[in-house]
């Protein structure tokens, strides 16, 4: 089992693989975490390979640090800013971008973070903490409408009215300060149990995406990451919940379709718009085995497409 504050990389032969790692090549990786991608990554890159690593949590970046290798650079930065980034360094086109999205292990264990109901900490819940509005902030002013749709939206929770009306209940007796005190606020708000899930896993996931903006982000990055793939490079995106798997497959599909045109214009073959990507493979899920080592692998989906 991996150590406290330590991660597991998921789907890592799979994703390497993906990438079709050539040694020479300028790779990204959106999501550096604890660095098990980068680290593999780097080790299939030759004397000319670069790799460039963002992440937008503090701690992930003071990891990178850690790497000393001149084929190697980590940027605090939001992937959706990964043109931007990019361009500040010098570099136009990549061979390859991936992206493991979520939190990572070490977010996940620190209780500082206020990530996991599991652990008593502060609500705060944002991956990066120099900036932003913790969880803790948005509870205590949020209407409990907005409060509602977002445990329904991001959480796909069926009690997310009555989980918003504790909340409000709840925070005008005292403020709702920490991961404990919402938790024990949702056990009571939802009515039913899921074999296996605490009670408040859904309202966590939920704010957490919000806070974290994590879809907005994911579909930001993505066109993104078509505009600086190389002709022939690869993109590949492991997600974690349905929420973002649809908006990664919704992408891929549309950038692998020409652009659809009513049919009978006055268009020849070769005036029609062309498809920027093509899709590689299936989406790859773990094996049992992986599964059974690192748990947090159960619900990962790997996407592959390639610029054309
Ligand atoms: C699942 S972990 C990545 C683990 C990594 N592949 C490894 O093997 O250690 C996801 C990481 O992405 C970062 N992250 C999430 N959203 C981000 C965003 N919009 N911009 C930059 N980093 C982000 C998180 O802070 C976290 O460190």
């Amino acid at each position: 089992m991996a150590t406290p504050l330590q991660h597991t990389p998921v789907l890592l032969d799979e994703a390497l693989a993906a990438l079709s790692v050539r040694p020479d090549g300028t790779y990204v990786d959106c999501t550096f975490g604890r660095g098990g991608h980068s680290q593999a990554l780097l080790e299939r890159l030759g004397p000319e390979g670069r790799l460039i690593a963002l992440d937008r949590d503090l701690a992930a970046v003071a990891a990178g640090k850690d790497i000393i290798d001149e084929r190697f650079a980590i940027v605090h930065a939001s992937f959706a800013d990964l043109r931007a980034v990019l361009a500040a360094i010098g570099i136009g086109e990549v061979e390859g971008v991936l992206l493991d999205l979520g939190m990572s292990s070490a977010q996940i264990e620190d209780p500082e973070r206020g990530f996991s109901f599991r652990r008593a900490g502060p609500l705060d819940m944002r991956m990066d903490s120099s900036k932003g509005e913790t969880a803790a902030e948005w509870l205590a002013n949020a209407s409990e409408r907005e409060i509602a749709e977002v445990i329904r939206r991001y959480g796909e929770e069926r009690f997310a009215k009555s989980v918003a009306a504790a909340i409000v209940a709840a925070r005008t007796r005292e403020p709702i300060a920490s991961t404990q005190q919402l938790a024990a606020i949702v056990a009571a708000a939802v009515r039913t149990r899921e074999a296996g899930q605490d009670p408040a896993t859904r309202t966590f996931q939920a704010l957490r995406i919000h806070v974290n903006q994590e879809l907005a982000q994911l579909s930001l990055v993505l066109p993104q990451a078509v505009e600086v793939l190389r002709s022939r490079g690869r993109l590949a995106v492991i997600s974690f919940h349905s929420l973002e798997d649809r908006i990664v497959k919704q992408f891929m599909r549309d950038e692998s379709q020409r652009d659809r045109m009513p049919l009978g214009l006055p268009i020849r073959q070769r005036d029609l718009p062309q498809a920027r990507l093509r899709l590689v493979g299936k989406p790859v899920r773990p094996t049992l085995q992986e599964v059974e080592a690192n748990p947090r692998a159960r619900s990962a989906v790997l996407r592959v497409a390639e610029r054309t």
